[in-house]
């Protein structure tokens, strides 16, 4: 049996007000249709087809290495219709017809399963899933027959005032017999709105003497739609709190969840707590015994084990185990901070390797630079990796100790068991086992080596 999925992505978004598509509004830091994407490629579909029409060239880049087939529908005439744009792809080619829309990104892959697993079972030629619920969020009300079985979805603004209050809702995710939907989208008539209603399809199977199967969802906040950005705000904190839930359970601390924002894909090991208002983004792994926030935001960075991260800002980064760093550090691209690195406060390190111990305290900044273990970089030393045209590489041998306030006008090379005294600024290399002092430094006593 081999099962398709259809994502319909080609409506305006006029709600939204905004001038980037509606399916490509970030949600959680992904796009809210790469989570339905993500959805349906869990629940195991072996072919995916999006339809896209308004702004389908920014909805087509975004997913361009992707495996899955765009068709375009050139004219927005309905639901019904888009589905049409995909039959030409589809036909022949699978059992089932799994169909949903673009812009309801909380479905987990459990229930997209149930549905397919539910129609394969079914000998009638659909399932449908429905929520009972109080607010009606404009969606279309399910209408049943005296046996109680599906017999119609109305619109809303087509829906009667009694059919108004019912509180039985279309959450539009359905699963077809492929033959069957590709034999009765054209049987949809247009509606008074001028477009064609996917929601038609089940009055037109009843009609045909077939029955409707549904599938009455337990979890109402599954079926969050965007069609606004109050809706947007809504469904990233479901999102949130099932990735902070899982996490938990999966023995992470999180002091305060509602305060927490963390990214689907995010690794961290066990105890480690994570403080409130931090923000872990992209490809990111935290180790175990680890302490984040409050106050941090990490993105595609790798943490290992006994960290403390501290108020700080770090991108792209490495670091090792027992690192400490901050309040207010900054890691940048290319930061690659080894064991028991400790880094003060007010400290910014980019494109640099610090190797095992390094100190630095306070207020330094060190760029395109490789540091010796056991370093100690003194309170305001600056690397000036940069002579205005650009990026020169500063070296320190191991066990250095760079005075407080030094220049190091790279490119430079320090050797190993070397001091710079406060305040110098160091325009040569200087050799292992060396003092060097002043403005510019000038040697005041030479290596035993010289
Ligand atoms: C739709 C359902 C409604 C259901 C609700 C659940 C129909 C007619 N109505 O209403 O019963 O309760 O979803 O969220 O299906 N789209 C296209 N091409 C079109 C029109 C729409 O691709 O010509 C896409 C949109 O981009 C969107 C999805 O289909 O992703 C649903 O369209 P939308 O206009 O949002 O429908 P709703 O009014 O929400
Ligand atoms: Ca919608």
């Amino acid at each position: 049996m081999k099962t398709a999925a259809v994502i319909l992505a080609a409506g305006k978004g006029t709600r939204m007000k905004s001038k980037l598509a509606k399916v490509l509004h970030p949600l959680l830091g992904r796009s809210v249709l790469w989570h339905v994407l993500q959805a349906v490629r869990e629940a195991g579909v072996d072919e995916i087809v999006v339809v896209v029409g308004h702004d389908a060239e920014q909805v087509r880049a975004a997913f361009a290495d992707a495996p899955l087939t765009f068709v375009e529908q050139t004219e927005q005439l309905g639901t019904g219709h888009a589905v049409m744009q995909a039959q030409s792809v589809l036909e022949g080619k699978a059992d089932q017809v799994l169909v949903l829309y673009g812009d309801m990104p909380l479905w987990q892959a459990g229930t997209l399963q149930t549905m397919v697993a539910m129609q394969v079972q079914n000998q009638g030629p659909l399932s449908m899933a429905t929520i009972v619920a109080d607010d009606p969020r404009g969606f279309g009300r399910v209408i049943r027959g005296e046996d109680g079985s599906v017999s119609a979805i109305v619109e809303e603004a087509q829906c009667t005032p009694q059919q108004l209050a019912v509180n039985e809702l279309n959450v539009g995710l359905y699963c077809y017999d492929a033959d069957w939907l590709w034999e009765n989208l054209s049987a949809i008539q247009l509606s008074p709105k001028g477009e064609y209603y996917l929601t038609d399809l089940p009055e037109i199977a009843v009609q045909n003497g077939k029955q409707v199967a549904a599938l009455v969802l337990e979890d109402e906040s599954e079926a969050i739609g965007i069609n606004t950005r109050v809706h947007l705000a809504e469904a990233e904190a479901v999102l949130r709190e099932r990735v902070n839930q899982a996490l938990m359970l999966s023995g992470v601390t999180i002091i305060d969840p509602q305060r927490t924002y963390i990214e689907p894909g995010v690794q961290i090991g066990q105890d480690t707590v994570i403080h409130p208002n931090t923000f872990l983004r992209g490809d990111t792994v935290i180790g175990e015994d680890c302490q984040i926030g409050p106050n941090s935001l990490i993105t595609d960075c790798r943490i290992g084990n006994g960290c403390v991260i501290l108020a700080s800002v770090l991108d792209q980064a490495v670091c090792e185990n027992f690192v400490h760093i901050g309040p207010f550090g900054r890691l940048r691209p290319g930061a690659h901070l080894a064991d028991h690195v400790d880094m003060g406060n007010f400290g910014e390190v980019k494109n640099s390797y610090l190797a095992e111990g390094v100190k630095m305290g306070h207020f330094s900044y060190i760029g395109d630079s490789q540091v010796g273990s056991h370093v100690n970089i003194g309170c305001g030393t600056v690397t000036c990796n940069y002579d205005g045209k650009k990026k020169n590489k500063t070296i320190i041998g191991e066990h250095t100790f760079i005075g407080s306030g030094s220049m190091l006008v790279a490119p430079l090379e320090i050797g190993s068991h070397s001091y710079t005294g406060a305040g110098s600024v160091v325009t040569h290399d200087v050799a292992d086992d060396t003092v060097v002092v002043g403005v510019p430094a000038r040697v005041l006593r030479k290596g035993k080596s010289e």
